[in-house]
């Protein structure tokens, strides 16, 4: 009942290499999020998810604990969840459960990056789920997209935790007209993204008072020692999180904190930070539905279906191709 294809390969290193030397290079400095979640980054991002200030994961859980039902029924009933990111699909199971009650839950396709944690989901849940096949990818799922499994019946295509929100605008389209092109008629997409709000609250989801966000964001320099043989002195840098109402989105920063020099010792890079100096570490954009429909026009998309947490911080979309 279990199939697992696992597509990751030396390139994923150099692709790492690649864009970092590439990020460390532009002006200003930027690196890629991906690369947040070693074993570490993703302990400290589960500990993020039960901050006080950080709604998003318990807005999208209060979703789909009480609304999965009329999720599946709007998307068809469909016979195959697909989950980008699927992690241990902590989530996931609402709409499992509310696939099997309608009595159509057939497979479920978890992609995600994470050999280790796709087996051991794999594992857990076709003992909870008594007939169900499930087909995972290991992959990063922006490179390797195209080699989702086409299914027999409808298929539910949720790409959940606001995730779609860390793509700039580009990116974003040729993402979701990626997923677009994927879609039979009868497919739909299941999108979590967060949405505006006011500005004290946005800044405290990502700047805790505990400072598990600034450690979380930091730990990115160690990945980046570690896997590349930098020596970032994590303790020159600071967190920084500020809304940008303009493009509403978040604005993820590491600033040093003197002029320095940084040797990457793989990439045979010495890169400068001056005092002061800020590198993005990540975007995290706010949407309101006006903003998706149009997003999702872009795309060969419409807007199908709309739920929200009982306090409209946050989003479940379902889309069909238009
Ligand atoms: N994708 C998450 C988000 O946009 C990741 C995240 C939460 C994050 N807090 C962060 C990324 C702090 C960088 C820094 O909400």
């Amino acid at each position: 009942m279990i199939a697992i294809e696992v597509h990751l390969d030396a390139e994923a290193s150099e692709a790492m290499a690649r864009d970092v030397r590439a990020g460390l290079q532009s002006e200003p400095k930027e690196l890629a999020p991906k690369y947040f979640y070693d074993e570490r980054g993703s302990q400290l991002f589960e500990q993020i998810t039960e901050l006080a200030e950080y709604y998003p994961t318990r807005a999208e859980r209060e979703i789909l604990a009480r609304r999965s039902a009329e999720i599946v029924a709007e998307a068809g009933a469909p016979g195959t969840l697909v989950e980008l990111g699927s992690g241990s699909a902590a989530k996931t199971r609402h709409l499992l459960d509310a696939m099997r009650d309608a009595g159509c839950l057939d497979t479920y396709v978890p992609v995600d990056i994470s050999e280790e944690i796709t087996q051991e989901t794999a594992r857990c849940l076709v003992e909870e789920y008594p007939g169900l096949a499930v087909r995972g990818l290991v992959c990063d799922f922006e490179r390797h997209l195209e080699r989702i499994p086409t299914a027999e019946g409808e298929r539910l295509v949720a790409f959940l935790g606001g995730t779609v929100g860390n793509l700039y605008p580009a990116q974003r389209q040729g993402f979701l007209s990626r997923i677009a092109a994927l879609l039979g008629p009868a497919d739909r997409l299941l999108l979590g993204t967060d949405l505006v709000k006011e500005t004290d609250r946005l800044e405290a989801a990502y700047d805790d008072s505990l400072g598990v966000t600034a450690e979380f964001n930091k730990n990115v320099l160690q990945v980046l020692n570690r896997e590349l043989g930098a020596d970032f002195d994590l303790d020159a840098f600071e967190h920084v999180a500020r809304y940008d109402s303009d493009r509403e989105r978040m604005d993820i920063r590491l600033r040093s904190l003197a002029d320095q020099e940084v040797r990457l010792e793989e990439l045979d890079v010495s890169v400068e930070f001056v005092a002061g100096e800020e590198m993005r570490t990540e975007i995290s954009t706010k949407f309101t539905r006006a903003r998706l429909e149009s997003i999702y026009a872009d795309a060969g998309l419409e807007i199908c279906g709309w739920f929200t947490d009982a306090a409209g911080d946050y989003a479940l979309s379902l889309a069909r191709p238009a």
